[in-house]
């Protein structure tokens, strides 16, 4: 290297030994080989020596760069490294101060209570199915023995949609979740034990109805089931969902075209308290019934070999119940100040309670 040369070596390493920090070193950095630095503005220069001269000047100028280029990555690492230190020694954390809070979802009343029923079926050996909440009028209606002009549809207050299904009939928003009693005998093999939770549409509105409103409809087919088994299963799950193991449950002889014998059933409670398990007052919460045999027929089952009950019941009110909540409104609101009295936290697993 020429003399020249290392004197531009050893003017760049002293100008880095003074630069204070990684921002003065960058600053040398740009002084020698950046695009208008001394090194490569000399770097420039070669185009015009002759060849041989040319080659002897490139090699030392690689050489010199080499040596700015090492010295620069050590003075990088110095200057870095007492950059943090400064950095770590500047910056206090103060341990004692309370963690930020982390705004926590919580459960909706309505899907904790689908939680909990599935929980306490899925515990009874039952799965649970869906459906969709557009069904055509047979599978809301025909198959489940209520004909055209049956006094039922007008009870329910269906939402007609335009068009018609892939039958051919009138498309609906399903008034209940009995649809999927059809659906699923049509699309498996008995022994069937299904509970199945959904929203369901009714045009109704006031303060104990909403135009949508949420089901779940159980439905059990095997060989040999007896208005016994129905009366266990509802009565084992009624008890564990309210949490009282000795909750008065009554089945009262009732009407739905798709079952028979039909029954209601009603739970003990207190009529001028709320309160549920006593008081000798009676509170009707569900329908049920032994599968009708004609709508066994509709979904290609013989009723000679299988028998089988079914139930369907209101999620808000059994929730309504369980939770002394009075308006049914509100829970579509989405009001966080309700939610956050009547919702739970999503860390506290759906428990079974007593009774299962
Ligand atoms: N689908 C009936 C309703 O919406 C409830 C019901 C009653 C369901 C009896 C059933 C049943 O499966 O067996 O009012």
């Amino acid at each position: 290297m020429s003399d020249e040369l290392e004197a531009l070596v050893a003017e760049a390493k002293s100008a880095m030994s003074q630069a204070a920090n990684l921002r003065e070193l960058d600053g040398v950095r740009v002084a020698f080989l950046g695009k208008q630095g001394r090194l490569s503005t000399l770097m420039k220069g070669l185009g015009a020596l002759p060849p041989e001269e040319r080659k002897q000047r490139g090699a030392a100028l690689n050489e010199a760069r080499a040596s700015i280029d090492l010295s620069l990555d050590q003075a990088h690492g110095v200057l870095a490294t007492a950059d943090l230190n400064a950095r770590l020694l500047a910056e206090k954390q103060d341990m004692s101060l309370p963690a930020r809070p982390i705004p926590a979802g919580s459960i909706h009343p309505i899907n904790r209570t689908i939680e909990e029923l599935t929980a306490i079926f899925g515990a009874m050996g039952f799965s649970a199915v869906a459906g969709p909440d557009i069904e055509s009028d047979w599978y809301n209606f025909g198959a489940l023995n209520i004909p055209d002009h049956h006094p039922a549809r007008q009870d329910q207050d269906t939402f007609y949609l335009p068009g018609t299904g892939a039958d051919g009939r009138p498309l609906v928003l399903r008034t209940q979740t009995s649809p999927l009693q059809v659906r699923t005998m049509l699309g498996q093999e008995p022994p069937i034990r299904i509970i199945a939770p959904g929203r369901t549409y009714r045009a109704d509105h006031d303060a104990t109805h909403s135009p949508m409103f949420h089901q779940v409809e159980g439905l059990v087919i095997d060989r040999g089931i007896t208005l016994g088994h129905l009366k266990g299963c509802l009565t084992d799950f009624l008890r564990a969902f309210f949490g009282i193991s000795t909750l008065p449950v009554r089945f009262r002889s009732s009407y739905f075209p798709f079952t028979e014998p039909s029954m209601e059933v009603d739970i003990g409670w207190n009529r001028k308290t709320g309160e549920l398990g006593a008081g000798g007052d009676w509170l009707e919460i569900l329908g049920s019934g032994m599968v009708h045999p004609r709508v066994l027929a509709n979904c290609g089952i013989d009723a000679r070999e299988w028998q089988g009950f079914a139930f369907g019941m209101g999620i808000e009110r059994i929730t309504m119940l369980k939770h002394g909540i009075a308006d049914l409104r509100p829970f579509y609101e989405g009001d966080i100040r309700w939610l956050a009295h009547y919702a739970s936290s999503p860390l506290t697993p759906a428990s079974l309670h007593e009774g299962v």
